[in-house]
């Protein structure tokens, strides 16, 4: 394992220290942003083939371990940093497996997941963010995976059962929905909105009958603050579990009209030019709690606006 040359050193005291996991994907490096901004000391965990594009903005104010995947460096390096809360969002999501992705689901979700937390509880760290998905709760069901990724999720759950009943961590899990928001390099619903847009190409869809419960970036990142500060207050001996959900689930159909409405522009949508996918979730769960302080604060419309003006500005998206 390597530290980068730069980022701050750990002298001022009262500098809470975040552990950063997926801190080079769409939310962690928002989230990376924003703890920078808040004045947290930044440590991301990161892998030799990362690319650190998303963190550029901030890539001088935080300290990047390249992580070489053994459990022993990843003591070593919580042992070191020694962080106040270390947020867990790295994860391969993939909808669909294959033989060689399999291998990859259980190394990142799992293993990469596992050593993190053995790491955590051996240096006497108790607060702990991790991340969970929707697509754990197949038609609403407690526990109904929709992928061989929902299953990956499923069981560090269970894993991070067994770091809090028996070594004494304190993690909070926030179940994601939907994420959306400007920088975000996934080929997701806006972007392909925007890419047949800017083309006047047919676009092929499913019937879009299937809601989608959408959470602007922001909003999630306050969830990940917010569940700090409730471990931080020391209010949680247990694992909890939060959904942070934007209460408003939209049909498909629906959300292209609301977006032909916000950009002025008729859509070439082929309705059910391709099929649902399997175990595709119509309607998203709702049997989630709350994470207590937290309501999503950026409307559809308004969320729909910067993400379409941020893609502007980066170039990335056309439209
Ligand atoms: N985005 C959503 O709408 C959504 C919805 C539900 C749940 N979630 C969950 O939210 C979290 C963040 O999602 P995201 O969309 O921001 O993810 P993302 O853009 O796909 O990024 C995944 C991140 O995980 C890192 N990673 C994967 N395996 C790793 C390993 N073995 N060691 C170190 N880093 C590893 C990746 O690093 P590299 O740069 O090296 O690849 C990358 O930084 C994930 O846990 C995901 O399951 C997301």
């Amino acid at each position: 394992m390597t530290d980068s040359q730069t980022g701050p050193s750990r002298t001022v005291k009262e500098r809470r220290v975040a552990l950063v996991t997926g801190g080079t994907g769409f939310i962690g490096s928002h989230l990376v942003q924003r703890l920078v901004s808040d004045g947290w000391s930044v440590h991301a965990i990161v892998r030799p083939s990362s690319d650190l594009t998303p963190l550029s903005d901030c890539i001088e104010k935080i300290v990047l371990h390249v992580h070489d995947g053994s459990t022993l460096a990843l003591e070593q390096l919580v042992r070191s940093t020694h962080p106040d809360v270390t947020f867990h969002l790295a994860a391969l999501s993939v909808a669909n497996h294959d033989s060689e992705t399999l291998e990859a689901l259980i190394r990142d979700n799992i293993l990469f997941s596992t050593q993190l937390m053995e790491a955590v509880a051996r240096c006497d760290i108790k607060n702990f963010v991790n991340t969970g998905t929707f697509w754990q709760h197949y038609e609403n069901r407690e526990y109904s995976p929709t992928s061989l990724y929902a299953a990956t999720k499923q069981a560090f759950e269970a894993i991070v059962q067994y770091y809090v009943e028996v070594r004494a961590c304190r993690t909070i899990t926030l179940t994601l929905f939907d994420s959306y928001g400007p920088r975000d390099p996934r080929e997701k619903i806006f972007s392909l909105l925007s890419k047949a847009a800017a083309s006047a190409e047919p676009l092929p869809m499913s019937p879009g009958e299937q809601f989608l419960d959408l959470v602007y970036i922001d909003d999630i990142i306050d969830a990940y603050l917010l569940a700090a500060e409730r471990l931080l207050g020391d209010n949680v001996q247990c694992n909890e579990h939060y959904a942070v959900s934007s209460g408003q689930p939209i049909k498909l159909q629906q959300l292209i009209k609301l977006y032909e409405s916000i950009t002025n522009i008729k859509l070439a949508i082929e309705w059910g030019g391709r099929p649902y996918r399997e175990r595709e979730i119509m309607k998203p769960w709702d049997a989630g709690v709350a994470l207590p302080g937290w309501y999503p604060k950026i409307p559809l419309d308004v969320g729909i606006l910067r993400t379409l003006e941020g893609a502007f500005k980066n170039g990335t998206q056309g439209g």
